[in-house]
């Protein structure tokens, strides 16, 4: 990824800055969209004045186009996506509301759609392009109580799939990640540390998708990989 211009979504979350160390190691020149100041902070905050300079933060809502159009325009050009930008929720499927569906279908898939299609845009126009989506274990494996975010996901990674098939006569690909658990923050305080080691680490994340990110990842394209860790 050396000097290649990355847009990193989801950037200032629990999975984002566990794998931004990995991705600026790589000498990407990253931009991250973020939506609340004291998240572009605390990212700013996690790096070191050298690191800084490989990194561009801008205010964006990614579920509205003219916002993700606007970051391609402004980045001139866009060689890695990597979006991880994504939201969990559960609930039975007889109760689950129409809002919090749409909630989680906007939140998953309408991101994942929109950045993918302007850095296609960008990606096509140079024949250049890795595009790394992020799914769950289940999109392939759902569980009771997680429909819509399953459906979500299994969306993710059918978008993604077809990408891939569209871009065979370039030089992109597109391929996603299908964590289970993550070892974050957020995780641990919502369900406690007794399983944690059990979880997928961040910067075992950062391995795969950063690879898929890479130059060298050219040969794989439609790839929905597991990572689960141990669980
Ligand atoms: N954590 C897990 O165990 C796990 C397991 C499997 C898959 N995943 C997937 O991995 C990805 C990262 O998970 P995570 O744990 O890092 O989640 P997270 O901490 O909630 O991070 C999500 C990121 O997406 C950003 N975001 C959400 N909506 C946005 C929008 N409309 N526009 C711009 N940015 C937006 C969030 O910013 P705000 O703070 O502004 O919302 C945050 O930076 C997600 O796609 C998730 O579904 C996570």
């Amino acid at each position: 990824m050396k000097d290649k211009k990355v847009l990193l979504t989801g950037g200032t979350g629990g999975l984002g800055k566990g794998i931004l160390p990995s991705v600026i190691a790589q000498g990407g020149l990253i931009t991250i969209p973020y939506r609340e100041e004291r998240d572009a902070k605390s990212v700013r905050q996690m790096l070191t004045q050298k690191e800084l300079e490989q990194v561009i933060l801008v205010k964006a809502d990614l579920t509205e186009e003219s916002s993700v159009s606007q970051i391609v325009k402004d980045m001139g050009r866009v060689e890695v996506l990597i979006h991880l930008v994504g939201g969990f929720d559960m609930g039975d499927t007889h109760e689950y509301s129409l809002e919090d569906w749409q909630k989680i279908f906007s939140i998953n898939l309408l991101t994942t759609f929109l950045t993918c299609k302007h850095c296609l845009q960008s990606m096509r126009e140079y024949n250049y392009g890795r595009i790394v989506t992020i799914g769950s274990r289940g999109a392939v494996d759902p569980e009771p109580k997680l429909a819509a975010y399953s459906a979500a996901k299994a969306g993710v990674v059918a978008l993604t799939q077809a990408i891939a098939k569209e871009t065979k006569e370039f030089n992109i690909t597109a391929n996603t990640v299908l964590p289970s658990v993550i070892d974050t923050p957020a995780n641990r305080e919502a369900m406690g540390e007794e399983n944690a080691q059990k979880w997928v680490k961040p910067a075992s994340l950062a391995q795969v998708i950063c690879f898929l990110a890479s130059e060298a990842a050219k040969d794989v394209s439609g790839a929905a990989i597991p990572v689960y860790g141990s669980a």
